[in-house]
């Protein structure tokens, strides 16, 4: 699969590099370049929607799509700092709300956005702590087009009930008696994917065990990532990881386990449900509740873990007019209307059409209204790019060795050298 997506990067790249090329200033001026990781199965589908939109909006505009395959971005990112360091960005990039964004903030290598948001009016229509998310000093540099939550149990019914599991479960300690009781079956209990899913699973653990003040509390200073908690979610972590099948490739194929009746559960983003629903050959045409349920992950319930896609404006876009054309969909009511529903988030914007959410996007709807929050680490919010890196290189060393000690050590001295 993945192979798949890396020959539709390549063909893009290609288109890129054959009408960019030789200083045409006017192809540069009608093409606008719009640079994201949603090139896979489900996410793909979310981006088509609003590029239909932003085309409908702009016939002179032509939309470029950069995207670089991997989910979460684990490849694109470093494509993007280099064409960043080169001097040579698209003209508008995905970053998530939050320390994520704030790096590229920080380094100056985005434009203010407050007069496009004075223009659209924008402060009124985005939650105010989100926008708080994505400000320095009062500038505002990102156009959140929507809230995802990362903590969500999938599970296959069946498979729960073949097990004699009599629903999804509550607790840590809940889950590994579940997750005991499938191995039985000889199904696979928890599916995995690539290295950044395990990093996933484990801010899923960490708020399961620790609740959500002490979470949040990780990730300020002088955070305690030594104590005795921090060892009992990890020992957690390692107990429930046990229990994963062969790393596939990504999300997707992980996910697939589910809802193919393969595996038992996943702890997946809800971009799972893009996929999930979506009709095929992006999508798998699965049927809610049916072929496919979902809970907040053990220990979670009450609390949004979450997360938010957002573009940018980078300085020195080669078509400024063109990103701010691009802006104004993102941004807007349609926009966010035609792709939330198919990504499998629920709007950024505060009036979106609730009617389009339904099922699974109408609970999201209703939790993100009345639960605490707490911000992603995989996905941006609660960590820089720096200490993510450091986290995820901690984990990949955990999965060879498996030691809780070392693992919480590196952690500990992860956060220390990340946080003043
Ligand atoms: C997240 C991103 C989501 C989704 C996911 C899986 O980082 O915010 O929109 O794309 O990765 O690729």
């Amino acid at each position: 699969m993945r192979r798949r997506w890396l020959a539709a990067v390549a063909i893009t790249l290609l288109g890129v590099t054959a009408c960019g090329g030789g200083g045409e200033t006017k192809a540069a001026q009608s093409e606008v370049t719009v640079f994201s990781w949603w090139t896979g199965p489900g996410e793909a589908d979310g981006l088509k929607a609003m590029r239909e939109i932003f085309e409908k909006q702009n016939p002179n505009l032509k939309f470029i799509d950069g995207a670089v395959a991997g989910g979460s971005g684990d490849q694109a990112k470093a494509l993007l700092q280099t064409k960043l360091q080169g001097g040579e960005p698209p003209d508008s990039f995905q970053g998530h709300a939050g320390a994520e964004l704030q790096g590229y903030i920080k380094a100056g290598q985005l434009e203010d956005l407050t007069s496009l948001y004075d223009e659209l009016k924008l402060k009124d229509a985005f939650p105010a702590q989100l926008v708080e998310q994505i400000s320095v000093e009062g500038k505002i540099y990102s156009v959140p087009v929507n809230i995802h939550r990362s903590n969500v149990l999938w599970f296959n019914p069946a498979v729960l009930t073949e097990a004699g599991v009599a629903g999804p479960p509550k607790t840590i300690e809940e889950f590994t008696a579940a997750l005991e009781k499938v191995k039985a079956t000889g199904k696979i209990p928890l599916s995995i994917g690539s290295e950044w899913t395990v990093t996933h699973l484990l801010e899923n653990v960490l708020l399961g065990s620790l609740g959500t003040d002490a979470y949040n509390a990780l990730f300020k200073p002088g955070a305690d990532w030594g104590g005795p908690a921090v060892t009992k979610a990890l020992e957690s972590f390692a107990t429930i990881l046990s229990y994963a099948g062969d790393s596939q490739d990504d999300w997707q194929p992980a996910a697939k386990q589910v809802a193919d009746g393969q595996a038992a559960f996943n702890v997946m983003g809800d971009w799972a449900y893009g996929f999930f629903r979506n009709p095929a050959p992006n999508g798998l045409s699965k049927t809610a509740k049916k072929d496919f349920d979902w809970a907040p992950a053990p220990g979670t319930d009450g609390t949004y873990l979450w997360l938010s896609d957002s573009f940018t404006l980078p300085k020195g876009a080669k078509n400024r007019d063109g990103a701010l054309a691009w802006l104004k969909v993102a941004a807007g009511k349609e926009g966010q209307d035609a792709f939330n529903p198919k990504k499998g988030s629920i709007p950024a914007r505060k009036d979106a059409d609730a009617a389009l959410y339904t099922d699974y996007l109408g609970e999201a709807l209703k939790d993100w209204s009345s639960d605490k929050l707490a911000g992603s680490v995989q996905h941006g919010v609660s960590v820089s790019q720096p200490w993510l890196s450091a986290i995820n290189e901690q984990v990949g060393l955990f999965l060879g060795k498996k030691d809780v000690a070392a693992l919480q050590k590196g952690l500990a001295e992860a956060a220390a050298a990340n946080t003043q």
